[in-house]
């Protein structure tokens, strides 16, 4: 066999057998056969070095076709094999798919949400504050002075330049009074602080909303069935009892306590009063101390934990849960 004939057949035959290469490594075999050191090229090249001239100026065209041939058809294969490679490691197929892990909406914004529709289709504005607030707003101006014993029932989380982590949405009130235009009805669903010992009913991070509203000729009566119609709303519900006791609270006169009767809905307590809220009309001191005439205008509010409300509305006998981040609990109020 000529030199040009072993060419050609070098071409054929190793392209084939690049192209046939059944994985990775015969296809590097195959290569090192072919075109390595010692390979067959490499042979066939120095047969050529030492050929006369006119052997070399026709079986130069060929060296060159199968040393091209052969190294296309190498990185074709390896690409081929990589490629199939990449895909069966990657997607298997045959394996059961993960799921989707549906979120859930935390129940206390859920029932937030819910208490924020119920006010704003009431005409009630949504308000907030600061969670750090100012000694000012959450107590002096609430009719808490500085020696109050008032302000021990609500010890709080003091930081070093005198403001504290509010321990009431009832300071939005005295942040709100001094700007805001009258007839007044605004609602605040905000997070609270407090300084308590937690347990299966108290934590130190909660929930209130807080309503009030101001205007020439609110009563007590106005107070009564905002309230009503709000528990209502949240324990979805038209039945609701309520019972108010006379309480004390700074800013307000008279100051109420508002039970609610449960029904055969809460499990297992049925019959049974439980304390959800307090309020009361708005202490004239307070709206004195907003810029507000208490002669021309009367006020209500009321401050709820939401936490409690969640608790009868979804059976929970923790409140730790609502803070817990532990989602085995939480998906459960998801749906
Ligand atoms: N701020 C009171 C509390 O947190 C609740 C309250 C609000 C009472 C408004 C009366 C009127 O305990």
């Amino acid at each position: 066999m000529d030199l040009c004939e072993e060419l050609r057949c070098l071409q054929e035959e190793g392209v084939a057998r690049l192209q046939a290469a059944a994985d990775e490594d015969a296809l590097e075999e195959a290569r090192i056969a072919l075109l390595g050191r010692q390979g067959r090229f490499k042979a066939l090249r120095d047969v050529f070095r030492a050929a006369d001239a006119d052997t070399k100026r026709v079986a130069g065209r060929l060296l060159a076709a199968a040393d091209e041939a052969l190294k296309a058809a190498w990185s074709g294969r390896q690409q081929e094999l990589r490629g199939a490679g990449a895909e069966a490691g990657a997607i298997d197929i045959t394996l059961p798919v993960a799921g989707h892990r549906r979120g859930s909406i935390h129940p206390i914004s859920r029932i937030a949400a819910d208490v924020e529709e119920v006010f704003t289709s009431m005409g009630f504005a949504i308000v907030d504050g600061p969670h750090v607030e100012e000694e000012l707003f959450n107590f002096t101006r609430l009719n808490i002075p500085d020696d109050h014993p008032a302000r021990d029932a609500q010890d709080t989380f003091w930081l070093d330049n005198g403001r504290l982590l509010r321990t009431h949405t009832s300071a939005v009130q005295a942040r709100l009074y001094p700007s805001c235009s009258l007839p007044l009805r605004a609602v605040v669903v905000g997070k609270v602080f407090r300084y308590e010992e937690v347990d299966a009913t108290h934590d130190n991070t909660f929930t209130q909303v807080e309503g009030f509203v101001v205007d020439a000729g609110i009563t007590v009566a106005h107070m009564i069935g905002t309230i009503k119609t709000m528990i209502n709303a949240v324990l979805r519900r038209d039945d609701v009892e309520v019972r108010l006791r006379p309480s004390f609270f700074p800013f307000v006169e008279p100051g109420f306590e508002v039970d609610v009767r449960c029904t055969a809905a809460d499990a297992g307590r049925l019959g049974r009063w439980i304390e959800l809220l307090g309020c009361g009309m708005i202490h004239p001191e307070v709206l004195r101390q907003g810029g507000i005439d208490p002669e021309q205008h009367q006020g209500f509010a009321f401050g709820m934990g939401l936490e409690r409300l969640a608790m009868i509305r979804h059976g929970i006998a923790d409140i730790r849960v609502f803070n817990g981040a532990d989602l085995r609990a939480l998906h459960q109020f998801g749906a």
